[in-house]
C-alpha cells in the first residue's frame, strides 16, 4: 500500500486497501478501488498506473490479478494501454449519473468556448514578472538560514509585514506599522479571519455594497451568523444617506473603485464613512483591491490613512501580480490584531515562507513599482480600446468607472432587458456578466461588466462588436 502518483512516469505505489475476508475476488476489489479513484479525480487523465508486476508484489497477490483487473478497466474505458507502455488512466472517462457539478475557479461569468470573454476577475498573468521574480527566489534561497523556514508569527514575516508597509504609507497614504499588519493568502482569507473574529466578539450585522461581489464577505458573514445589509451605491459609491439605516457594527467598501460600479467614494463621504464609524464604534473594511491601476484622474489615499483605529485595510497581489500567488495582507486597529493573528494561525498556521520572504525581496528591490508602471499604460491602452467601442458601435449604453481598475461598467438603456442581453450576447459567442447577479436589492438599473484586463485590443473591438449584435437581435425579437 502506497501513495499514488500522477506523473508521466510509471507509477511505484498506489493506495488500494484489499480485504482478504470480504468474500470479493481480489480482481474485482483492484478494479472498484481503481475505478473510485479516477472518479473522485485522484488519479488524473494521463497519470500512469505501477505496471503489474509491481502492484502485485506490492499487494501481495499474483500479477495476473493485476492483470484482469487493468484488462477490465481498459474496456470499461476508465484505463488505456500501449503494448509495452504504460497503463494510463484514460484522457476522457465515462460519466457517471450524479456526478456533482464542481464549480471552477473564479470568475464565474465566463465559460469555456466563447469567442470573446469579458469575464470579470482576470488580471494578465502571462505579463507576471518571472525573471524578477525569480531573482528575489534565488536570493531568498541563497540568504535565508534554515531556521527561517520552521513554523511562524500568526502575522506573517517581520521583512514582509515591513516592506509592505513601507510601500502602501508611501504609495497608499496609510498609516501602517509592521505590528499590525498580518499577512494572509489574498482578500479572500483576510475578509474570512475579521469575520470570524468580528462574529466572536458579538457583531451582529454586517453592512456590505449594494451591488457587491457575491462570493466573498456576504456569503462568509452568513455562513458565521450574521445579518448582511445591504447599503445602496450610487455614482460615487456607497449612499451615506443610507448607512445609518443598516444599524450595523461593520461595514465592507470598495472606495477606490467600488466593485462592480465603479464609482470612486468622494472625500466628503469617506469623512462622512469615518465619523459613522467613530458614532458607532463600528469596524470599517476597506477592499482596496484594484487601487494601483488609475488612469486619468488622481490618486485617492487610502481610508485607512484617515482613521486606523476604526477601519482595517485589506490588500491582495491578486490584480497586480496574479491571483495565484494568494497573497494578501490586512492592516488592523490594535485592538483586532492578536485575535486575527491567532486566527490565521488557527486557519492553516501561516502563508508560505518562501513566498513571503519573496515578495518582501521583490518589493524592496523596487520590482512592485517597476512592474506596476509597465502595466498601467497596457491596460489603460485596453480600457481605451473598449471605451473606443462602445462610443462607435454602442453610445447608448453609459460607461462608468472608467478611470481605474481592469473592468468598465457600462449602463443600459431602460428598453433593454440585462440578463436578456447577456443570454444573446452568450449566443454569439461573448461572455458577459450583468449588475444584476451581484444585487441585494431584487432590482436595479441592467448594467453589464467589461472585464479587460486580458484582452488584447483587436479581442476587445471583436467583443463589442457582437454585442451590438446581440443587442439588435434583442430588440428585434
Ligand atoms: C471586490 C474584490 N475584492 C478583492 C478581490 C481579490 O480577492 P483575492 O485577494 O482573494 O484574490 C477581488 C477579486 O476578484 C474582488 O473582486
Amino acid at each position: 500500500m502506497g501513495r499514488s502518483r500522477t506523473s508521466s512516469g510509471p507509477a511505484e505505489d498506489l493506495l488500494i486497501e484489499l480485504d482478504r475476508d470480504a468474500g470479493v475476488p481480489l480482481h474485482r476489489q483492484i478494479e472498484a478501488s481503481i475505478r473510485a479513484s479516477v472518479r473522485a479525480g485522484r488519479l488524473r487523465a494521463g497519470a500512469s498506473l505501477p505496471p503489474s508486476r509491481t502492484l502485485a508484489a506490492g499487494l501481495g497477490v499474483s500479477r495476473g490479478v493485476i492483470v484482469e483487473a487493468y484488462q477490465q478497466l481498459v474496456a470499461e474505458g476508465y484505463l488505456t494501454s500501449r503494448s509495452g507502455g504504460y497503463t494510463q488512466v484514460a484522457a476522457s472517462i465515462p460519466p457517471a449519473a450524479g456526478d456533482p457539478a464542481v464549480s471552477g475557479a473564479r470568475p464565474a461569468a465566463a465559460g469555456p468556448g466563447f469567442r470573446v470573454d469579458f469575464g470579470y476577475g482576470r488580471t494578465d498573468v502571462s505579463q507576471f514578472p518571472r525573471a524578477a521574480w525569480l531573482r528575489s527566489v534565488r536570493s531568498v534561497l541563497t540568504t535565508t538560514p534554515n531556521d527561517r523556514f520552521a513554523y511562524l508569527d500568526g502575522r506573517g514575516v517581520p521583512e514582509l509585514r515591513q516592506a509592505l508597509c513601507d510601500y502602501l504609507n508611501r504609495v497608499r497614504g496609510t498609516l501602517a506599522a509592521p505590528g499590525h499588519t498580518v499577512v494572509c493568502n489574498g482578500y479572500a482569507q483576510g475578509i474570512s479571519l475579521l469575520i470570524q473574529v468580528l462574529a466572536r466578539r458579538g457583531a451582529r450585522r454586517i453592512a456590505v455594497e449594494d451591488p457587491s461581489s457575491a462570493d466573498d464577505a456576504r456569503p462568509l458573514a452568513e455562513a458565521a451568523g450574521l445579518d448582511v445589509i445591504g447599503v445602496p451605491v450610487g455614482q460615487e459609491g456607497v449612499r451615506i444617506d443610507a448607512l445609518d439605516l443598516a444599524d450595523a457594527d461593520a461595514l465592507v467598501l470598495t472606495p477606490s473603485h467600488q466593485w462592480p460600479t465603479g464609482g470612486v467614494l468622494s472625500a466628503a463621504a469617506r469623512a462622512e464613512v469615518i465619523r459613522w464609524a467613530r458614532r458607532r464604534d463600528a469596524i470599517v473594511i476597506e477592499d482596496d483591491y484594484d487601487a494601483e491601476y488609475r488612469y486619468d484622474r488622481s490618486p485617492v489615499g487610502a481610508m485607512q490613512g484617515l482613521a486606523p483605529d476604526h477601519v482595517v485595510y485589506c490588500g491582495t497581489a491578486s490584480k497586480t501580480l496574479a491571483p495565484g500567488l494568494r497573497l494578501g495582507w490586512l492592516v488592523l486597529p490594535a485592538h483586532l490584531v492578536a485575535d486575527v493573528a491567532a486566527a490565521k494561525v488557527l486557519a492553516d498556521r501561516g502563508s508560505a515562507v518562501i513566498d513571503q520572504l519573496t515578495f518582501a525581496d521583490f518589493l524592496g528591490r523596487g520590482e512592485f513599482d517597476r512592474h506596476l508602471r509597465r502595466m498601467r499604460p497596457v491596460y489603460r491602452r485596453r480600457r481605451d480600446a473598449l471605451l473606443d467601442a462602445l462610443r462607435t458601435r454602442l453610445p447608448e449604453l453609459r460607461p462608468a468607472g472608467i478611470a481605474a481598475g481592469q473592468h468598465v461598467v457600462a449602463w443600459l438603456p431602460p428598453d433593454l432587458d440585462e440578463a436578456a442581453v447577456v443570454a444573446a450576447a452568450a449566443r454569439h459567442g461573448l461572455g458577459i456578466q450583468g449588475v444584476g447577479p451581484f444585487r441585494i436589492a431584487p432590482a436595479g438599473p441592467g448594467g453589464l461588466i467589461f472585464g479587460y484586463a486580458i484582452l488584447g485590443e483587436s479581442a476587445i473591438a471583436e467583443g463589442v462588436a457582437l454585442l451590438a449584435t446581440a443587442i439588435r437581435e434583442v430588440r428585434g425579437s
